[in-house]
């Protein structure tokens, strides 16, 4: 299977079925992610426990691309330590960017979002998860308030 084809099936799956799409109400960080270009916004919720990120969710709208990229992203983080989760931001934002021409092999099927280097203006959308995810990660605030 190409990346063409990777990244289509990719998409798909995880915009048909987004993992791990919904408020966490007893979230230790969260952050806000906004697309400017289309004025989309998420929210990256965190449960950390210690160093570990014990749970992790997201809700919002988006594009196919935001929405597979934030399931993608919350399955790849959930039981990270927080310096793997960062890293794991590191890689993403080379791929996304371009920086790096090969996926390296530790990304799993997240290397398949890199397909989307071939449409630069959808480049933003995959990346929106990833940039709330770092915010979540330097968020300070106390534990999440159920409203
Ligand atoms: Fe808004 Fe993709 S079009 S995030």
């Amino acid at each position: 299977m190409d990346l063409a084809d990777l990244y289509r099936d990719v998409i798909l799956d995880h915009n048909r079925s987004p993992r791990n799409f919904q408020r966490l109400d007893n979230a230790t960080h969260r952050a806000q992610g906004f697309n400017p270009l289309c004025g989309d916004k998420l929210t990256v919720y965190l449960k950390m426990d210690g160093d570990t990120v014990a749970d992790v969710a997201f809700e919002g709208s988006g594009c196919a691309i935001s929405v597979a990229s934030s399931s993608l992203m919350t399955e790849a983080v959930k039981g990270k330590s927080e310096k793997q989760a960062r890293a794991l931001f590191a890689n993403m934002h080379d791929l996304l960017s371009g920086s790096e021409d090969q996926a390296p092999q530790s990304l799993g099927k997240l290397a398949a979002l890199g397909g989307v280097r071939q449409y630069p203006s959808r480049v933003k959308c995959a990346s929106l998860a990833w940039h709330a995810l770092l915010a979540a990660l330097d968020d300070q605030q106390e534990p999440a308030r159920t409203e």
